[in-house]
């Protein structure tokens, strides 16, 4: 008896005999003396139609099976006489494992995301979570087999950590003490007395400690989860996301830039030729217009534009923005849309934005008012990677610390790393979920990620 997989058992070229299908029963129709069974066993998006005839031991058991049932079963792989698929299983033995009652909440109905995000731990055993979550796991090994074909070795970065790269604040405290106690003269928290001697908190990127291995070992990545406490109830904001951060020794903007674009393409590529039959499903019931984006991503040459040009664009747009602009303003994400979607029509890559809207580590250019920092933008998401060239010079990495109010002894390490064998480096921060939320065409991030964290709700 061997044990098969519902994807295998569809690609096979010649009938099998004696196997075993575990499964859930997606539908049933019953018949005078046999039962056809449509059971899904999550491996892939098409069910198998099991013929379950009634000489079949215990028959009169399997009139029973409901909706979400679990079952197992024996049978044999044969040529499907009916239309609509070329094989079935006729079964010779069916063993119920469970029962579901017929208050199972995902009877044979289309729900809303909105419903579903409601009951997400049932979710993936829907047709559409279900392939979501394969394309998901897909990507994720597509990420990794990128860097190792261009020989990046990944780093697995603290998930705690006492530093706040991004410097934004948007931090969530890691913490052992009694929340009331004990406090200093003053009525602050004594964090010398916490578990770790100081303040600590989830990291919000990678990025300060895949410097120092980029520094060490070359070109280096990290794929991990990260946490910000951004109070931001929007589609594309989550406080727990995943972020893939390539740092890359030797390397200067243009190089990052390169990587970029040219992983971005890669992945869109590896879901259009490996997951085929998943990406069907929303190129049909979710964005009709799916395929003609990717192929648009990977086809063309993103657009390289500065700061400057882009918020000249966006002045002389006639567009009306619900947030004003002028040099110096940050670009939201209505902005983004705009450039990306409506006047390049493509994807694009910013650089060269004002010191004062970026991070401490980003290298200052010679004009001394833009630091080397790239976005890219993509068609409906907006911004899908952010990162730049790192400050490498010890003297100005030191006032710009200083200008942002972060202490020395606080980055010490960071620092050293600018004074021993320091080189020109560059990396960026791509978002998982983004990427994710891009391939497939799903407009809230709460729908690609398994058990979404946002403000007021953790859940599950
Ligand atoms: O632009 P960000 O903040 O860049 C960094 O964190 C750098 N330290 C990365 C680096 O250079 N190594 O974040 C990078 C990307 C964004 O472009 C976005 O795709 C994603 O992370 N991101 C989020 N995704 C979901 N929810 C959030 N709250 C996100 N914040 C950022
Ligand atoms: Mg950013």
């Amino acid at each position: 008896m061997t044990r098969k997989k519902i994807v295998e058992l569809l690609k096979a070229d010649a009938p099998i005999d004696n196997l075993l299908i575990n499964g859930w029963v997606r539908t049933k129709r019953d018949s005078k003396n046999f039962s056809f069974l449509e059971v899904n066993d999550g491996s892939c998006l098409k069910n198998m139609q099991i013929v379950v005839e009634e000489n079949v031991p215990d028959y009169i058991e399997i009139k029973k099976l409901t909706t979400g049932s679990a079952v197992a079963v024996r049978g044999s792989l044969v040529p499907s006489p009916g239309g609509g698929q070329k094989w079935e299983v006729r079964a010779t033995r069916l063993a119920i494992i469970s029962l579901a009652p017929e208050t199972f909440p995902l009877q044979k109905k289309r729900h809303t995301d909105e419903y579903l995000r409601t009951i997400a731990h049932l979710r993936p055993r829907t047709n559409k979570y279900g392939a979501i979550f394969r394309i998901r796991s897909e990507l994720s090994w597509a990420v990794h087999q990128f860097f190792r074909d261009r020989g990046f070795r990944y780093i697995h970065t603290p998930v705690i950590t006492g530093s706040d790269c991004e410097g934004a604040g948007e931090l969530f405290r890691v913490t052992t003490l009694n929340p009331c106690m004990p406090m200093t003269p003053d009525e602050k928290i004594d964090s010398a007395k916490d578990f770790f001697g100081k303040e600590s908190n989830l990291t919000v990127s990678g990025q300060l400690s895949a410097e120092m291995f980029a520094l060490a070992l070359g070109d280096v990545y990290t794929f991990g989860p990260t946490f910000r406490a951004e109070n931001s109830n929007t589609s594309r904001h989550v406080a727990e996301f995943w972020m893939i951060e390539p740092e890359m020794a030797f390397c200067d903007l243009a190089g990052n830039m390169d990587l970029g674009e040219a992983m971005i393409k890669h992945l869109v590529g590896f879901i259009i030729d490996n997951c085929s039959e998943d990406l069907d499903l929303f190129a049909r019931f979710v964005d009709t217009s799916l395929i003609k984006t990717l192929e648009n991503i990977i086809f063309s040459d993103f657009f390289r534009l500065p700061y400057k040009e882009a918020i000249d664009i966006l002045i002389g747009s006639k567009e009306s923005f619900e947030y004003p602009l002028a040099y110096g303003s940050d670009l939201q994400s209505e902005h983004e849309r705009y450039l990306t979607e409506t006047h390049f029509k493509k994807p694009l890559i910013i650089y060269d934005y004002p010191k004062t809207i970026k991070p401490f580590y980003m290298r200052l250019n010679d004009d001394d008012e833009t630091v080397g920092a790239m976005d890219i933008l993509v068609p409906r998401i907006g911004e899908l990677i952010g990162g730049s060239q790192r400050e490498e010079r010890l003297d100005v990495l030191e006032k710009r610390m200083a200008a942002f109010g972060l202490s020395k002894e606080n980055y010490w390490w960071y620092l050293d790393s600018r004074r021993y064998g320091t080189v020109p480096h560059s990396g960026f921060g791509l978002g998982f979920e983004r990427l994710l939320m891009l391939v497939t065409g799903v407009s809230n991030i709460r729908d690609v990620i398994p058990f979404p964290r946002t403000p007021g709700n953790i859940d599950f």
